[in-house]
């Protein structure tokens, strides 16, 4: 398996995972002569797919949760959203048994360098965020020896951390061009919205709230809404603002292709310690995949591959296939572990 962007899938390759729009199944596993959906992928906002191929036999992407649990998880989101902005009420009774599925699934899963690769549509990316989101903050928790309660209240408050954005005017939430000061401003306000929403369910802790309040603040005060400093922003705040970054920054649209996870990981590092929690930065980049399983790299010796596997303590010296040998007139495939090949370097 691997992933292709959609202006380089080829006739001989297959659909490698489901694809869901919003809840409803859209393209199913196997399915081949891909070149006919293109068009309406596109339409839909769909910058890439996971394909199989003959290059990429063999290769598996694992992923941190069950495709189900994401839907369910989707789901529920989109169910409280909704309700929300229509009638103002906030009922999370879905939010919590969804929540408790993704921790579940992250327990019972063995330890693996996650990448996230969920395929978000136009209309739904803002749901993907959200999840995306709670996974990787839920990655941090669970390093950190989090006991349950904590892992549920962490999930809780990232995963709704955004639903002020939903009392936004979406004219601003949405425009492509430089905000004005004023429209920043209001930008701005959503943590503090978020939070005085979250107010109205009392089933809610306390930490959930302050979690949507304080994930932009950053540690040297240039964050907001309160410009708050250091020790002042509750820990599982900074591991939500570490996850809500990385995602941002990572998230494949149509309109803008993501940052690689390296790039990703160069610009939260080049943070590190100012703004961003050092050593929750650090144990988050020892949990994902710094180069995803079936991602295409080239190599310091002129070499180019798909990733194949991960060295579970090493994330920048994966297992590499390589694909395409500048010394051989034939393509031939074979396998070049990194960690038994220090000399050898991913350049891109
Ligand atoms: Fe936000």
């Amino acid at each position: 398996m691997r992933k292709v962007y959609l202006p380089d899938i080829q006739p001989h390759m297959y659909l490698a995972r489901d694809i869901y729009h919003f809840n409803g199944l859209l393209l199913k596993a196997g399915t081949g002569n891909l070149n006919r959906y293109l068009n309406s992928l596109s339409n839909l906002g769909i910058a890439f797919l996971y394909i199989n191929d003959d290059l990429s036999e063999g290769i598996d992407i694992p992923d941190a949760v069950a495709e189900e649990t994401r839907v369910k998880c989707k789901d529920a989101l989109q169910d409280t959203l909704f309700h929300f902005r229509t009638e103002g009420s906030l009922d999370t009774a879905h939010i919590t048994e969804a929540v408790d599925s993704l921790i579940d699934d992250l327990f019972t899963r063995k330890d693996i360098l996650v990448s996230l690769s969920d395929i978000a549509t136009t209309d739904d990316n803002t749901l993907v965020h959200s999840i995306n989101t709670t996974i990787y903050a839920l990655l941090i928790g669970k390093r950190l020896e989090l006991n349950p309660t904590e892992m549920h209240v962490l999930a809780e408050g990232a995963i709704l951390h955004d639903i002020g954005k939903t009392l936004l005017d979406p004219k601003i939430l949405f425009k492509t061009t430089p905000l004005t000061k004023e429209e920043f401003a209001h930008i701005q306000n959503h943590p503090l919205q978020g939070y005085q929403a979250l107010q109205q369910n009392p089933l809610l802790s306390e930490l959930s709230r302050l979690l949507a309040l304080q994930h932009h603040e950053r540690l040297d005060g240039s964050g907001y809404p309160y410009h708050l400093k250091g020790n002042e922003i509750h820990r599982f705040s900074k591991i939500l603002a570490i996850a809500d970054i990385y995602d941002a920054l990572t998230s494949e649209r149509c309109y803008r292709k993501g940052m690689s996870n390296y790039q990703a990981y160069e610009t939260l590092m080049a943070e590190c310690g100012d703004k961003i929690d050092a050593e929750l930065l650090h144990i988050f980049f020892n949990s994902i995949a710094i180069y995803p399983n079936g991602s295409i790299v080239n190599l310091s010796n002129g070499l180019r591959g798909i990733v194949k596997a991960q060295n579970e303590k090493a994330p920048f010296r994966p297992i590499i296939r390589v694909i395409d040998d500048v010394h051989y007139e034939e393509v031939k495939l074979y396998d070049l572990d990194l960690l038994q090949n220090l000399s050898v370097i991913i350049m891109r």
